[in-house]
């Protein structure tokens, strides 16, 4: 019976490895194995003359043919182009996302059968223009994007789901916890209030270029200065040595986490090396990176009004937080022993497929399994003019982790009689120079009625929706309407382009 209706899918696309997962008939999640037979799918892609093959076998590529790698593209999010151009072509970073996703569409869909809707999920700290650009890449892989959720929520909720909150077995106190969510690319903290079936952000924080990938880039660099010393040459020069040398630096990092010391073999220039790097060696050339997660984590502890002392639980979510060091960072920290009781791999995964079902209940009109409430990971601001100096200043409309819905409004006054255009740069950041935020597009109010006076008052809602995505609404005073405005993004693709790269993953797969 349940085959008929759809299936309800949530996908964690990560820096580093991605996971799908869906509801099963009971309601549970489970995450779903690709034609590898792996839960778990790199997020890495190789392009071969014309096919782009995506996961463990673009992994094996590294050693061979690094130059047609691609690894890392949700790094590039919000980036005309990838950073690397691989046979002489500069791809969207949403574009290589977007492969990553229908590889896990389509070898879903041999278990699953057709389906096009799906929640992906997100970095807490990911700004707007990241959002979109996500859940462009979920377009152009063919779904249906219902919503984007952050990646700590979707732990929680998954959390909250495995200690039977969610099914009102317990009628749960409530609970304040950190989740502390140090994956591949990206970290995330975020301080929630858990009780019963309500999930509400209080405070959120992160960095969205810190991530298991720098500890493996230190291994990295430490492996080929071992080389440079004994043999004057540098193996990163050699593309297939230097992608070789991360694959196998990444493997010995995880031996690290279970054993106290770990060895990478490599070759070049006709010279073989064993470099070994024991847990503490690695500790000491990693800690500063590490200090910058546990500073992050204090100052949100702070920005959520908490001490240690309120704090019932820390959830260590994540594939890096799986370094011991990070259990005895946080330990020292709070005085408490993190709980790894979810599973770092699949809990994302499994929370979005949960607030997939939620979606789907909502729109059959039944009640919600549980509520999420949001904070805006940045602030929002348009650019001003300082009267004083003369030069562009933000001027923030909506603070940082502000429950989300919000809205603020602003009244702009037009300058001149019969003025035809408005433009408003809107940025996203916390620095007083726009040069140092985040510029999500500008909004220019165009065919303004004909004869207006002068200094008439233009009013624009700005409104970030629960999901971190901002609208732009306006109304001329006197003029009933209110209009829905479209943003002017510089650095996401146009519906031309998403279309068109639709339909080229479409036609390839
Ligand atoms: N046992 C381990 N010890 C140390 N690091 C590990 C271990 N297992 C996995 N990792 C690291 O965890 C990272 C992958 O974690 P995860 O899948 O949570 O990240 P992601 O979802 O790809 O990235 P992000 O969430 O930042 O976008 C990789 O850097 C990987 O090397
Ligand atoms: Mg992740």
């Amino acid at each position: 019976m349940a085959e008929t209706s759809e299936p309800i899918v949530g996908i964690d696309l990560g820096t580093t490895y991605s996971v799908l997962a869906r509801l099963d008939e009971s309601g549970r999640p489970v995450s779903i194995p690709n034609i590898e037979g792996e839960m778990v799918t790199p997020s890495v892609l190789f392009f071969e003359d014309n096919d782009v093959i995506v996961g463990k076998e673009a992994v094996k590529a590294m050693g061979t043919e690094y130059l047609n790698v691609a690894e890392c593209a949700k790094r590039d999010l919000g980036q005309r182009e990838f950073h690397k151009e691989i046979n002489g072509q500069h791809y969207p970073p949403e574009v290589l996302q977007a492969w990553i996703l229908r590889k896990l569409r389509n070898d879903s869909m041999r278990q699953l059968g057709e389906y096009r809707k799906v929640v992906i999920t997100v970095p807490a700290y990911f700004d707007e223009v990241r959002r979109k650009a996500t859940q462009d890449a979920g377009y152009i892989a063919g779904f249906e994007v219902m919503d984007i959720i952050n990646e700590p929520t979707a732990a929680a909720v998954a959390y909250g789901f495995g200690e039977g909150y969610l099914t009102g077995k317990e009628s749960a106190e409530r609970k304040k916890i950190i989740v502390y969510d140090l994956g591949g690319g990206t970290f995330d903290v975020t301080v929630m209030e858990v009780g019963g079936r309500d999930f509400v952000t209080l405070a959120t924080d992160g960095d969205m270029q810190l991530g298991g990938r720098d500890w493996d880039q230190r291994m990295v660099d430490y492996c080929a200065e071992e080389y440079i010393r004994k043999y004057g040459l540098d193996p990163r020069e050699d593309p297939n040595v230097e992608g070789r040398l991360w694959r196998e630096c990444e493997d010995a990092k995880r031996t690290l986490s279970a054993r106290s010391k770990a060895s990478v073999a490599f070759e070049f220039g006709g010279n073989a090396i064993r470099v070994e790097v024991t847990r503490d060696e690695f500790h000491a050339m990693t800690r500063d990176l590490l200090d910058r997660t546990a500073f992050t984590t204090r100052q949100t502890l702070q920005a959520a009004g908490l001490e240690w002392g309120d704090i019932d639980r820390i959830l260590l979510v994540g594939g890096s937080s799986r370094m011991p060091a990070v259990s005895e960072m946080l330990k020292e920290l709070s005085g408490m022993e993190p709980d790894r009781s979810i599973s770092p791999d699949d809990a994302v995964a499994h929370g979005a497929a949960l607030h997939a079902g939620l979606l789907m209940d909502l729109n059959q009109g039944k009640a919600p399994a549980f509520t999420i409430r949001n904070v805006n990971s940045h602030s929002l601001g348009v650019v001003g003019v300082d009267p004083k100096t003369k030069r562009p200043r933000t001027a923030i409309l909506i603070p940082r982790n502000t429950p989300i819905p919000a809205q603020a409004r602003r009244i702009f006054k037009t300058q001149k009689k019969a003025q035809q255009s408005i433009l408003i740069q809107i940025v996203e950041g916390e620095s007083s120079s726009p040069e140092d935020c985040t510029e999500i597009g500008k909004c220019s109010v165009r065919d303004l009625p004909a004869d207006l006076a002068a200094q008439t008052p233009v009013n624009i809602l700005f409104q970030y929706s629960e999901n971190g995505r901002l609208t732009v609404d306006v109304r001329v005073q006197g003029a009933d309407r209110q209009l829905r405005h479209k943003i002017v993004r510089d650095n996401s693709l146009s519906q031309k382009e998403l279309d068109r790269w639709r339909s080229q993953l479409k036609s390839s797969s």
